[in-house]
């Protein structure tokens, strides 16, 4: 059968190819150490497990559920985002509920934008964002984001990028892959500059409370949302990944335009699921606590594993993953990738994934225990031994 046009301008995700790869050389019996995917290993909190086990045996828990979500579940993400981020959203009209935040591109997308419209993307990026553009033939332009400019957004550029058919400014703050955070001050800038050009701004916020001790929302400058929406998740945050638990928040105006697009794709979350990311949203403090003292130690395991393979990587990165420049002798993040796979048995993922000023960079999970990253260390230590020896 012949696929449609639209098929051609996308590639495979990159993962799904790659990790076909790294699953045959497991079926081959090589122990690979996979730090390539964001997928959290831990569990979700007791709690959070035990009530979707016991709400799943309840009689109307297999029923179709609302589209906008169960107005318990919005209430408990309008609480959150007053705790975490000091954010007002009515439950009623600016939520909503979404089976993880990544469906949330394509529905914005397809809310918001016509084929030819104009959206700005950051290079390096998370590679939805641009899937999505092409699918929907809208004009892709990139907006750098480098390691001259400490990998921060330069909103002179952003501000040229933008034109007559310009209609979504996306950011990820803070950023995946680089693990950076805009400040304060930069991020007032980027709301004012869509309000001025009256685009939307969409802040992409599923790492905010993993290694960040001050989780911010673009929501927090006005209280008008007419100009901005936000995309948030329980993957990263609770452990919840498989679950498909995201959420958007927005103008109530703006939120109705979305639903329209979603109604007509999905037919609303597992009710189980709802309750369980109810839970899930009313945890204590300790809880981040706990999951960011974890995420420490294994990322100063990470930091020895870079320092072993000579790469250079900040300090003060926010989010699930170190993000880490290849040393010169190696083309590129791909050759440094397939290096490490093949010779040591290690699985990161290199820059160019995320766009071309990715090239010469490669990103390392933190979702791999204390004990896999050590034996990553010895490993990577033996063959440099074996190496000295020849
Ligand atoms: C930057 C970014 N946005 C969105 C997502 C999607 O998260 P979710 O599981 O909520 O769909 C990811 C997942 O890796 C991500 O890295």
């Amino acid at each position: 059968m012949k696929p449609s046009n639209r098929i051609n301008k996308v590639s495979e995700y990159y993962f799904s190819k790659k990790l076909a790869e790294v699953k045959e050389l497991q079926d081959q019996g090589k122990n690979i150490i996979n730090l390539g995917i964001g997928s959290p290993d831990l569990p979700p909190h007791p709690n959070v497990l035990r009530e979707l086990s016991q709400t799943s045996l309840k009689e109307d828990s297999n029923k179709y559920q609302s589209y906008r979500g169960i107005p318990e579940l919005r209430d408990s993400i309008s609480q959150w985002y007053k705790k975490i981020y000091n954010v007002d959203l009515n439950s009623d009209s600016e939520i909503l509920p979404l089976i993880g935040s990544k469906e949330g591109i394509m529905h914005i997308s397809m809310a918001f934008c016509n084929p030819g419209d104009r959206v700005l993307l950051p290079n390096p990026g998370y590679p939805a964002y641009t899937s999505v553009a092409k699918l929907l033939n809208l004009d892709i332009q990139y907006y750098n984001l480098s390691e001259e400019n400490d990998w921060q957004p330069d909103l002179i550029e952003i501000e040229s990028l933008i034109n007559d058919k310009c209609k979504i400014l996306w950011i990820n703050n803070p950023h995946m892959p680089t693990g950076i955070s805009v400040g304060m001050d930069a991020l007032y800038q980027l709301v004012n500059l869509a309000k001025s050009k009256n685009i939307l701004l969409v802040n992409d916020n599923p790492y905010s409370l993993v290694l960040n001790k001050n989780p911010k929302s673009v929501l927090s400058f006005l209280s008008n949302y007419e100009n901005i929406i936000e995309l948030n998740s329980l993957s990263k945050s609770h452990n919840m990944a498989g679950w498909r638990v995201g959420m958007l928040a927005g103008s109530s105006e703006n939120v109705n335009h979305i639903l329209k697009v979603k109604s007509n794709f999905d037919s609303g979350m597992y009710k189980p699921i709802q309750l369980a990311a109810i839970k899930a949203l009313k945890l204590e403090d300790d809880w981040y606590q706990d999951l960011n003292a974890e995420y420490e130690k294994r990322r100063t395991l990470i930091w020895a594993i870079l320092d072993q393979l000579e790469c250079t990587y900040s300090k003060e990165s926010k989010g699930l993953f170190v993000w880490a420049k290849i040393p010169s002798e190696y083309k590129n993040g791909e050759d440094f990738s397939d290096h490490l796979l093949y010779q040591k048995g290690i699985f990161a993922t290199p820059g160019s994934v995320f766009g071309t000023n990715g090239k010469r960079f490669i990103r390392f999970s933190l979702c791999a225990s204390q004990d896999i990253l050590k034996e990553a260390i010895t490993r990577i230590n033996l063959l440099k031994k074996e190496i000295q020896c020849v």
